[in-house]
Parts: structure tokens; C-alpha cells; sequence
């Protein structure tokens, strides 16, 4: 177990969430591999980038923040994101979903992309 060790990690996000005077809901450690989603993505709420904000995407139905141009592709998926699927999307965005304007080639593992998944869901909508 890597509690100790993991504590800087679990605390980073908590204070970055703080700057804007916010009380985060747990969210999980940011894993390394996280980094490559945001070039295109926030965290923080309403702040789509290239992408649509993460933060609250296990409270909304997948392709549904308001505001934000999803691809047609996207919009057409029902229900919510959960752990499996996102991992498949996260490891083959355009293979799993052909036309997602998701322009990313995939992570690079089964276990990294559940990881990563697991946190993107743990991001609270405030
Ligand atoms: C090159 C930019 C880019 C990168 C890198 C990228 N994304 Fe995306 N992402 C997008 C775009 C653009 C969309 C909208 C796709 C669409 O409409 O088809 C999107 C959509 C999503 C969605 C769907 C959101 C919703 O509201 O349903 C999730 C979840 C997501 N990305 C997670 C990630 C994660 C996690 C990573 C890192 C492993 C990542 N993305 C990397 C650009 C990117």
C-alpha cells in the first residue's frame, strides 16, 4: 500500500479546486497519465476547452453539457459514462466510437485507462 506516498497526490486537486473557493466531493488522486487529457480538457465546472468540462460527468448523460457542440456521434449515446465504457473509449476513442470529434489516439493500457476513468468519474459537479 502506497497510502502515505499517494497523500500529495490526493491533496493537489483539493487544492486546485480550492483557488475558486470551492468544496470539492472526494475526488480520487489525479493519475500521471491524466496529463494528457488537458490539453483538451478541464476539471473545473462549465470550463470546456477544446473538449466539454469533466467535472460532474458521472451526475449527466454522456454528450449532454449544456452548451458544449458535441459531434453527432457522441450525442447519439445513450445513458451515462461508467467505468467499462469509458475505459474502452479511453483506450480507443475513435475505434469505439467512429466520428467523435475526440481527436486523441488512446491511452496506452487496460490498467491506466481504468484508472484514469475511475478518476475522471470521481470529479465533482461543484
Ligand atoms: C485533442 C483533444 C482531446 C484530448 C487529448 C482528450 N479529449 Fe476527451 N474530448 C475531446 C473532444 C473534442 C470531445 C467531444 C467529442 C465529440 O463531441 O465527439 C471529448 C469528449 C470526451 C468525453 C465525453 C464527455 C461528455 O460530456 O460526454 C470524455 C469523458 C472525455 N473526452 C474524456 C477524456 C479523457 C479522460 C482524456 C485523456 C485520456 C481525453 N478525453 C483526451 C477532446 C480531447
Amino acid at each position: 500500500m502506497k497510502a502515505l506516498g499517494g497523500l500529495g497526490a490526493l491533496l493537489l486537486p483539493a487544492a486546485l479546486a480550492g483557488c475558486r473557493g470551492e468544496t470539492p466531493r472526494a475526488a480520487l488522486p489525479q493519475p500521471a497519465a491524466f496529463a494528457a487529457c488537458q490539453t483538451c480538457h478541464r476539471t473545473t465546472p462549465g470550463a470546456s476547452a477544446l473538449g466539454p468540462s469533466l467535472a460532474g460527468l458521472a451526475d449527466r448523460r454522456a454528450g449532454s453539457l449544456p452548451g458544449y457542440g458535441y459531434s453527432p456521434a457522441l450525442q447519439k449515446l445513450e445513458g451515462r459514462w461508467d467505468e467499462p465504457r469509458l475505459t474502452a473509449f479511453l483506450l480507443d476513442p475513435t475505434g469505439v466510437m467512429p466520428g467523435t470529434r475526440m481527436a486523441f489516439a488512446g491511452l496506452e493500457d487496460r490498467k491506466q485507462a481504468t484508472e484514469v476513468a475511475r478518476y475522471v468519474l470521481s470529479l465533482p459537479e461543484e
